[in-house]
């Protein structure tokens, strides 16, 4: 069963997605070669919690942290810790959830660290290409395969390619609820969506072959090639014409304007 959210409730969803936005700002300030992905999730729990606010993640399905930090060809759900420090030319996905007002939000990014290949850079541009891509199919009517589908023809066209093990999701009360949103799929296949639907749209994008593997961590998910790995989620409500986007990178883009100023 898919939720369909009130307007006031999607005002609330709107509340805990800026707040995982403006998190993700304040980890965007420490992103730096030498910082620690341990120091990152401090950051981001102080800020949280200063907010009235409770980390999503921490404690859920026993996870340890309130950040998922995955460096270089980890893909996702990398586990911050004092013994990962971050170096000049990495790629770090930082994935934050927070809980407020009874709704969950949930956003990701992936930070150059420093200057970055030539390579990582297309595949940064290209994973946040397929991230609007697959919003622009997000509207009432529309179904989860043609965001799917949207998503996995630019990375594969652009010589990448799609993990499928994890996938984009509702999001409300719970942190994943109903339906699951696939970065990859057909057209007009899946459940359909409607007015009032709020899903998070999440590629993770391979720059070489879409196998992953699990790590001894019991969380960590890498690029089984162990090349670099894309990830960027937004929340986003369902409209008629166009998706209403819950979270914002406009805030971490502000930082990453000032730090290289
Ligand atoms: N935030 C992840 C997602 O985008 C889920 C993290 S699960 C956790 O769906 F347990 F690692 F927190
Ligand atoms: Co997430
Ligand atoms: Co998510």
């Amino acid at each position: 069963m898919i939720l369909i959210k009130t307007a006031d409730e999607i005002e609330l969803m709107r509340q805990s997605n800026l707040l995982v936005s403006k998190t993700l700002a304040e980890v965007a300030k420490q992103i730096t070669p030498g910082v620690s992905t341990e120091r990152l999730d401090q950051v981001a729990e102080t800020f949280i919690r200063d907010h009235g606010a409770v980390p999503g993640f921490l404690g859920y399905q026993g996870y340890p942290k309130t950040l998922c930090t995955s460096v270089n060809s980890e893909v996702v759900h990398g586990i911050p810790s004092e013994k990962v420090v971050l170096e000049e030319g990495d790629v770090v996905s930082v994935d934050c959830g927070v809980l407020i007002n009874g709704f969950y939000g949930d956003t990701a990014f992936s930070f150059k660290v420093g200057v970055v290949s030539e390579k990582v850079r297309k595949l940064l541009t290209i994973t946040r290409e397929c991230l609007i891509k697959g919003i622009e199919q997000a509207v009432d009517g529309r179904r989860t395969g043609d965001i799917g589908n949207a998503v996995q023809q630019h990375a594969e066209s652009n010589g990448f390619s799609v993990v499928r093990e994890m996938v984009g999701h509702g999001l409300g009360r719970n942190m994943h609820e109903a339906p699951e949103v696939p970065n990859y799929g057909k057209r007009g296949t899946g459940p359909k969506l409607k007015r009032g639907m709020v899903i998070c749209i999440e590629p993770m994008i391979n720059m070489g072959r879409q196998q992953i593997k699990q790590e001894p961590d019991g969380w960590t998910i890498r690029a089984a090639d162990n090349l670099p790995s894309a990830h960027f989620e937004l929340a986003v409500a369902i409209d008629k014409e166009k998706a209403d986007i819950l979270s914002t990178f406009s805030y971490i883009e502000e930082v990453l304007k000032n730090m290289n100023s």
